[in-house]
């Protein structure tokens, strides 16, 4: 059986009782090394709006830019299943535009999969999307797209009504036929109560350990933004080494240490010599 994950294949981990990791990418380099280490999931997610082209909210993000980022991460893929995000106003306008825009992701980008931002408000599009054969992933609680009417990067769900609302997103979703939920900044219980709820896989971030599986950003937990998140790890810090090696090029371009003539190419003797004399005489010349 091929190793490759399915979203066929999420499902049966959720019952043998494995975890599923996610982490998100934005390109090839970083998308193929993330492949290599066993993640089961690159999310190109529009955080990539954030964290890799410096806006303040996802909510600039376009198509064209999440195609373009989805791409170079697919040509990398060869175990991961890669979903892309859909971006803000892509699902949100009417099912027709949707399905095209969503369509466009496994058509042109290579993805296998969308994941848009909604409960029950987007059941009906999540429905069309599964039935024309185009997988797709919820997400709830705070959903990154909705951050002016949430009023910031809160946690969801929190009181009686806003928990049962959520229990009931999540059902909405995987009776549309959702394949997996992202719990992002849910209290544990909550997620608790909702991976019980749902027999999809679910993903949290700031969610608890209970979910199915975890995603993170990835440039999160190689700390290159040495930001404090108490929902993120930093893994390995990253962005101190990068600050230390573009330090130490700096300083060795300045002191002439690089390159040596270890890193420098050479020509044959003779065919300098001739170009050493054919100078002089151009010089001659001229003069
Ligand atoms: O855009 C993103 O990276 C996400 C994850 C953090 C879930 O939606």
């Amino acid at each position: 059986m091929s190793d490759k994950i399915t979203t066929f294949k999420l499902k049966h981990l959720k019952e043998a009782g494995q975890k599923i990791s996610v982490l998100t990418a934005y390109d090839h380099a970083f998308a193929r090394l993330l492949d290599e280490a066993g993640i089961d999931i690159l999310l190109v997610g529009d955080s990539l709006g954030m964290v890799a082209l410096g806006h303040e909210t996802t909510l600039p993000v376009t198509m064209e830019m999440m195609l373009h980022h989805t791409a170079a991460v697919a040509r990398a893929a060869r175990r991961a299943l890669v979903v892309a995000d859909m971006p803000f106003l892509s699902y949100q306008v009417s099912i027709e535009e949707a399905v095209r825009n969503a369509g466009r992701f496994l058509q042109e980008a290579g993805a296998k999969a969308v994941k848009l931002e909604g409960g029950q408000a987007i059941a009906s599009t999540v429905r069309r999307l599964t039935e024309l054969g185009i997988p797709v992933m919820g997400h709830l609680g705070f959903t990154p797209q909705s951050v002016h009417r949430i009023g910031g990067h809160r946690v969801q769900g929190r009181s009686e009504e806003a928990a049962r609302r959520m229990i009931e997103d999540a059902r909405a979703l995987e009776a549309a036929g959702a394949f997996a939920i992202v719990l992002e900044l849910v209290p544990k219980e909550l997620s608790a109560l909702i991976t019980e709820s749902v027999s999809v896989p679910t993903i949290g971030i700031g969610a608890g350990p209970a979910c199915d599986g975890q995603v993170l950003v990835i440039y999160d937990i190689l700390g290159l933004f040495e930001r404090p998140l108490k929902h993120s790890k930093t893994y390995a810090p990253v962005g101190a080494m990068i600050r230390e090696a573009a330090r130490a090029f700096r300083e060795e371009i300045a002191s002439g240490a690089f390159p040596s003539d270890e890193n420098s190419f050479s020509m044959e003797e003779e065919t300098l010599l001739r170009l050493k004399d054919n100078r002089v005489q151009g010089s001659g010349d001229r003069v």
